[in-house]
Order: C-alpha cells, then structure tokens, then sequence
C-alpha cells in the first residue's frame, strides 16, 4: 500500500537520537505517508513505574506493520533486566526467528583489517542468526548462590523445527545472491548435540536448493577465517550465541558498529519485524550529538525492503554508499550525517 504505519522505541542513550535520522531519511526517501507511533520503553519507563514490556504495549505493537528500535541498556538499570524482558521478549513473543545482519565494507570506510592483502575482492556478506531459541531462552538456574559450591546452568535450547526453519530461511537467502554459498557456524565437536542437529538439518534442507553450495566451520575457527579471509563467507547460518558473537566481530572489520544494521524478521509475517542498528545505547555518548546515526539508517533501509519497497531501500544503500565514500576524517554530528543522507536520497 501506498502509507507505512511504524511504531518507533526510541530506548535509551543515543537510541533516540539515531532513531530521529533514520525517520528523517525514511520521509525523505519514501513515498508513502509513513504514521508513526512512539513507545516509551526502556530505562527511564522502568525507574518510573517498574514496567518494561506490559502486555497491553505488547498487543498494540503487533497490530503496526514494522517495528523500529534504537537501542535498549541503561548501566543504572540492573543488568539482564531490559535485555530479558524487553528486548529479547519483542524478539521472542513476535517470533523474530531470523536475526538478519548483513556485513558489508562499503568503499571508502576504514576497516582494522589490511583488506587489500585479506579481502581482495571486498567483503560482503550475510549472517542469518536464530533468534528464538538457543542459550537465549533463559533456561536453566543457580544452585548455593554466593558458596563456593555455587552452581549455574545456561540451557541451550534447540529444536529442529526452530533450526530447520532459520536454515531454510538462509539457503533461501543463499539461493538468491550472485555466490550462492552458505556456511554453516557451529561448534559440533564439542555440542555434539545441537551440533549435530545443526549440521543434519543443512543437510537436508540443503537437498531443496541444489544450487548452493555449502561449508561447515567451527565458530573458533570462524573468528580467524572473519580477520584472515573474511571475502570467503557469503551467507552464514548459526545459533542465536554464536551469531550475536559473530555479528559483533563481522561489524568491526566492515567499519565497526557504527555502520551495522540489523533486521528481526518474522517471515511469517504473524507479527511485525523489527529492525535496529546492532550498537547498543552508549550512554557515555548519549545527548551530544557525537553518535554515527549510519548503522539506524542503514536499519531503515531493510525495513523498507522487508515491507517490499525495494526501489527505496536500495536507494537509501546508494546514499549510505556516497555518504560514506565522501566522508573522509572530517568529524560531523549526528544530525549532519542524517542530513546529508537525507539530502542525497530525495
Ligand atoms: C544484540 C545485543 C543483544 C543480544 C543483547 C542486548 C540482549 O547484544 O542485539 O546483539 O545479545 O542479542
Ligand atoms: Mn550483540
């Protein structure tokens, strides 16, 4: 249709702020009337009346058609406590079963990495993380807490049915890109069992799409192929531990978290997606206008190609790209970067 009904959470620290440029750039670049409403989530909601998702919030997101989402984490608000029941409770309750983070170093931007002598042919890749199951779902307990026979335990959930439909999901991604490559992230010789349930289900979901060709790696090794030979990797498909890992990893040699989206997707379209850059809230650089908005921007572009408006994300990619490619060292604010995004989209 021809308008986008958004709901936005800001969150906290620079959450709001890089939030502001990627709606700037979405009415510059779009066409549609694009409604928007804002959900006070986060750190501040939670010192004032102790809520962090209520149930009622939780109905009226599911009835927008995408979700955008700045960045949630607060240090005066204990840790894991907006993490659980917050962020990870939007992925879980809308089935957020692909964590979508595509790696890619644009022209011009500094990578750590010597990538003409490791990455010749550039870097460009995808990374399907699963997103509802794994070391994530909060099973498991502490025994003798604060002895010195305390115990904990961190279950890791995987079900072939959450592994098949995130494998699937990424040969499908797989099947169309240009390399048609997939590689599967695990650590099979040590997880023997989610390992293996892993590896037999690219197998047989790989027998659907005989046109790519796949690999294995062990997430350790993983880590060194990302720094030494990172341009091997054209889609990867892994857990939901291992991928939040990965992505960070993937996202500093592309120019670092400043640049890196990411998309929760429910394929099924049974709830809205939700798409936020892959930083977090960076309360030490919150309210000075010092935060790359790039990675927020770049997060609205895969809303619109998850909404089908493809023309659109590709051309905020373009912006990004000539944005980018003209930077140089010259430092700008938060709101000069959207703007001259803004200014090259429209
Ligand atoms: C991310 C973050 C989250 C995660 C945290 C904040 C729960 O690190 O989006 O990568 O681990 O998924
Ligand atoms: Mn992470």
């Amino acid at each position: 249709g021809d308008s986008i009904d958004l709901a936005v959470i800001g969150g906290d620290g620079i959450g709001p702020e890089v939030v502001a440029e990627g709606l700037k750039v979405l009415d510059a670049v779009s066409g549609a009337k694009v409604a928007r409403t804002e959900y006070d989530l986060g750190a501040q909601r939670w010192h004032a009346t102790g809520e962090t998702l209520p149930d009622s919030v939780l109905t009226e997101l599911r009835g927008h058609d995408a979700i955008l989402l700045g960045a949630i984490g607060d240090p005066t608000v204990p840790s894991g406590v907006l993490e659980r029941n917050l962020l990870l409770r939007l992925r879980f309750e809308l089935d957020h079963y692909i964590n979508l983070r595509p790696s890619k170093l644009y022209p011009g931007t500094a990578s750590p990495l010597d990538v003409a002598t490791v990455a010749p042919n550039g870097i460009d890749f995808i990374v399907v993380r699963e997103g509802t199951e794994g070391p994530y779902t909060g099973n498991g307990g502490a025994l003798r807490v604060g002895t010195p026979q305390e115990l904990a335990t961190e279950v890791s959930v995987n079900t072939r049915f959450g592994a098949e439909r995130a494998v699937r999901d990424a040969f499908a991604r797989a099947a169309a890109r240009e390399r048609k490559h997939l590689t599967l992230v695990h650590k099979h010789n040590v997880l023997t069992h989610a390992g293996h349930l892993w590896r037999r289900t690219v197998e047989d979901v790989g027998a659907e799409f005989p046109d790519v060709t796949t690999a294995y790696t062990h997430v350790d090794a993983a880590t060194i192929y990302l720094v030494t030979d990172p341009g091997r990797f054209d889609v990867i498909v892994t857990d939901n531990l291992f991928g939040d890992i990965v992505t960070d990893l993937a996202a500093a040699v592309t120019g670092g978290i400043g640049l890196a989206a990411s998309g929760n997707i429910n394929p099924d379209g049974t709830a809205p997606s939700m798409f936020e850059p892959v930083h977090g809230s960076a309360p030490d650089i919150a309210g000075q206008g010092k935060a790359d908005p790039t990675a927020a921007i770049l997060s609205v572009a895969m809303l619109l190609a998850h909404l089908g408006r493809d023309d659109e994300a590709n051309r905020v990619h373009d912006a990004v790209s000539a944005d980018l490619a003209s930077r140089g060292t010259t430092v700008r604010s938060t709101t000069q970067v959207g703007d001259a995004i803004a200014a090259l989209v429209s």
